[in-house]
């Protein structure tokens, strides 16, 4: 179904990269790039950094020659015993709100890059995505227990509401000087729950370019005090919530019709197939499940390459997905007018371009810098988009040939790894594996075993 999958390297041979003309480069900022499955590990590399301007060192980061190191990663974590490796690919094509943009993606599973690309050269004969986000407005929330009466507490903290937010607004200078800070405050009384009524404070707060995780839980503890007091209760947790359902992106695009239609699957038996699919998702949440694992398919990959909190992400996923009280489906597909399938996705995205591992992780700065983004906005439009696309790639695959035909190839070759085989010895070994539709392991190091002794050939 889908090509070789486009993953980078980088050895030192090519240290001699050509030398970097930013205005050649934003001409030539194409995502799309033909070919790029068949070039060799260092070219596709060398290829990324004439298009996106990046510098030897970057390309090393990316490459796995350099990036992370253990003394870092000791500073990073605790217990820090050494690194562990991801594939790094890149998806082509994409274009996000009119700009091409190189997508690097950190996933083990086989099909995806490749998946993600060709959907996104069939959305760009549509125009591409539009994406676009809310304010980066997240919620912290502070507890409150054994407040005397809840009601009154609750009025007795509204009433305060100007000075909390003027007071948690100079917690954090950088930000404010950003033009973030404390947006908003609410006071919910939660009314039953396994210890009885309590209140619960929502501080609002825009955290600009930052995931915001530290500038949250640093302005409820500050003003938990406060709190307390106006409550005439006791804080118990200051947290963030990681349902923030206040920094939305969404993603839309069009598939024109005839872009639908392949091998013996007329478009419209596409087209509708999509839809059905997607309607079992949005019927059932045991398809909803999965459908939405292959969204995060795309979404995780891009999180994790950039350096970001992909369980932050998930989470908030799986809860705006259940928020109407039973799960569904993140995205949408339909048709338009003109009979093109139309698809969207709506979901929190708490992702940052500063602070965290997105700046320590040597790796991460240079996704960034490969994606050219310069906001965590404009960073969040691009992961819907990938969710969106990785979603078609699915829904496509399903609804006609099955998810396995195109999965094997790929998987064959880990297994082929797996077996022992190296080289090219591994694409002929997949090969073999999948003529004989035994993708197994025991298979695999059989025949190898029988080539290496030269019973077979
Ligand atoms: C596999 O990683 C993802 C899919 O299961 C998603 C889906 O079923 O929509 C193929």
């Amino acid at each position: 179904m889908l090509g070789r999958e486009n993953c980078i390297t980088y050895s030192t041979a090519s240290s001699s990269l050509l030398p970097i003309d930013r205005e050649r480069i934003a001409m030539t900022l194409s995502s799309r790039i033909s070919g790029f499955y068949n070039l060799s590990l260092e070219e596709r590399l060398a290829e990324l950094i004439r298009r996106a301007g990046l510098t030897d060192e970057e390309a090393r980061a990316l490459s796995g020659a350099a990036g992370l190191d253990a003394a870092q990663a000791d500073h990073m974590i605790e217990n820090v015993i050494g690194l562990h490796a991801l594939p790094l690919g890149v998806a082509l094509n994409f274009q996000v709100n009119g700009r091409d943009v190189l997508v690097p993606m950190a996933i083990e599973e086989p099909s995806v890059v490749a998946g993600a690309s060709f959907m996104a050269k069939l959305a760009r004969s549509g125009g591409g995505f539009h994406a676009h986000t809310s304010a980066p407005e997240m919620i912290a929330q502070i507890q409150i227990l054994d407040a005397p009466d809840l009601p009154s507490a609750r009025l007795a903290i509204l009433e305060q509401k100007a000075d909390l937010l003027a007071e948690a607004a100079e917690i954090d200078p950088v930000l404010k000087k950003l033009g973030g800070g404390p947006r908003d405050l609410e006071v919910r009384l939660i009314s039953e729950s396994p210890i009885g009524p309590f209140l619960v404070v929502h501080l609002i707060y825009d955290v600009r370019d930052a995931m915001g995780a530290n500038a949250l839980n640093t302005a409820a503890e500050r003003l938990a005090p406060r709190l307390a007091a106006l409550s005439g209760g006791r804080v118990h947790l200051r947290i963030l919530s990681n349902l923030a359902d206040r920094r939305l992106a969404r993603a839309r695009c069009t598939i024109p019709l005839q872009e639908l239609a392949f091998d013996d699957f007329s478009a419209e038996e596409v087209r509708d197939g999509i839809i059905a699919a997607w309607a079992f998702a949005a019927a059932d949440p045991y398809r909803a499940a999965t459908h939405n694992k292959g969204i995060m398919n795309g979404v995780d990959a891009v999180v994790i390459a950039t350096g970001n909190d992909w369980r932050a992400v998930e989470a908030g996923a799986h809860a705006y997905a259940a928020r109407n009280g039973r799960y569904t489906s993140l995205s949408a597909w339909g048709r338009d007018a003109q009979g093109n399938l139309v698809g969207s996705l709506e979901m929190p995205l708490a992702v940052g371009i500063v602070g965290g591992a997105t700046r320590v992780h040597p790796t991460a700065r240079a996704a960034l810098k490969l994606m050219g983004v310069s906001s965590a906005s404009e960073l969040a439009e691009i992961i819907v988009s990938v969710g969106l696309a990785q979603n078609l790639a699915a829904l496509r695959a399903l609804a006609t040939e099955g998810i396995q035909r195109g999965h094997m190839t790929l998987h064959a070759r880990q297994v082929a790894i797996a077996a022992g085989a190296e080289g090219e010895w591994i694409e002929r070994l997949a090969r073999r594996l999948v003529e004989e539709k035994t993708v197994r392991i025991d298979r695999a190091v059989e025949i190898l075993t029988a080539w290496r002794s030269g019973a077979e050939t």
